[in-house]
């Protein structure tokens, strides 16, 4: 019997960090060795135009998601690897699906009140219909399961809503596709534990590509609490906990953060320090080697997401087919 399908993307964007790592990448990888479902995963290029960007650096992002996607051991083999605006199909669902949306539905999400928020200068159509495009990828391959971060569940709960209403108007054509979240816990800014881990404040930020250097230098200067021990406290002190989650987080032995916090009982912070930017730069070197080798050889990933961009298109087609039948516009 064909197993439910797994559909999740990333944008070609940010340059991706230890917080993406463990709230997606790492998630997808596990999901992908688990057997459960067939899987795509998709590099979504027309969501990330929604924001103000550069077209000359915009295929090098794009080839980027793509080598993160691989050196995190997704696998072209097992699964379906993409690049969203190859397949027609998903800007075509959108269009339909809109056609479906109340604006009320729209003007009620919070990541697009964030972002208009954000880029007054730039509060295009396509940044307030992003979670229609968002829906469009997930139903198009008629995914069950889609895994993401907490900020994505409202989007979920949108395609769940658009897809059972297509549904009774028109037919059983989409499956309502629930959110999978990832366990580990939310890693935050190293420069303020109250801040979710995020680009826009790169002291704070380690990315997957820092070097061993760069990562002790930013976790030399991340900020503790006040006192000397090193005790697990979330409610207290969250700076010194936020570092405790982190190296649980990339421990090879999967210890509990106040296991590790025990190891350095009667330690200053400086050692706890160190010992952290080692077991972090351990664990992200052969990922950053793995990408360091798909850079050099660019023609790899653009010929990859081409034959994953073709599977794709011919699953996307069968829906299609069904939902031209089921509007009545297949004469
Ligand atoms: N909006 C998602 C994010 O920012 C990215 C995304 C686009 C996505 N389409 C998707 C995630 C479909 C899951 C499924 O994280």
């Amino acid at each position: 019997m064909a197993k439910p399908i797994l559909f999740s993307g990333i944008q070609p964007s940010e340059r991706l960090h230890v917080g993406n790592y463990f709230g997606a990448l790492e998630h997808f990888a596990a999901l992908q060795e688990s057997g459960k479902f067939d899987c795509l995963f998709c590099v979504v290029d027309l969501h990330s135009i929604t924001e103000s960007f550069d077209p000359k650096e915009k295929k090098e992002q794009i080839l980027a998601v793509a080598a993160d996607f691989l050196a995190a051991g997704l696998d072209p083999a097992r699964s379906v690897i993409f690049q969203q605006s190859q397949v027609a199909a998903h800007s075509e669902l959108a269009w339909i699906l809109n056609t479906i949306t109340p604006i009320g539905e729209l003007e009620r999400m919070t990541q697009y009140k964030d972002k208009a928020a954000r880029q007054k200068e730039n509060v295009n159509v396509g940044l307030f219909d992003y979670p229609v495009l968002m829906a469009a990828d997930i139903l198009l391959y008629r995914a069950a399961a889609v895994p993401v971060g907490d900020d994505q569940l409202q989007h979920i709960e949108l395609a769940r809503t658009l897809a059972r209403k297509f549904n009774n108007r028109f037919g059983k054509t989409f499956i309502e596709p629930k959110g999978l979240l990832a366990r580990t816990p939310r890693i935050m800014s190293l420069k303020d534990p109250a801040k979710k881990m995020s680009k826009s404040q790169p002291e704070g930020c380690l990315f997957l590509d820092d070097d061993a250097d760069a990562v002790r230098a930013k976790i030399a200067r991340a900020v503790t609490d006040s006192g000397s021990e090193v005790a697990y406290d979330p409610d207290h002190r969250p700076g010194l906990a936020n570092l405790l989650d982190l190296y649980a987080a990339v421990d090879p032995d999967r210890r509990e953060p106040k296991t590790i916090a025990k190891l350095f009982a009667g330690k200053q912070y400086a050692d706890f320090k160190r010992g952290l930017a080692e077991a972090v730069a351990r664990r992200f070197e052969p990922y950053r080697k793995a990408k360091a080798e798909l850079a050099r050889h660019p023609e790899r990933i653009t010929a990859m997401l081409a034959e994953g961009s073709a599977k794709a298109n011919r699953m996307a087609a069968e829906t299609m087919h069904d939902v031209k039948e089921k509007l009545g516009l297949a004469v």
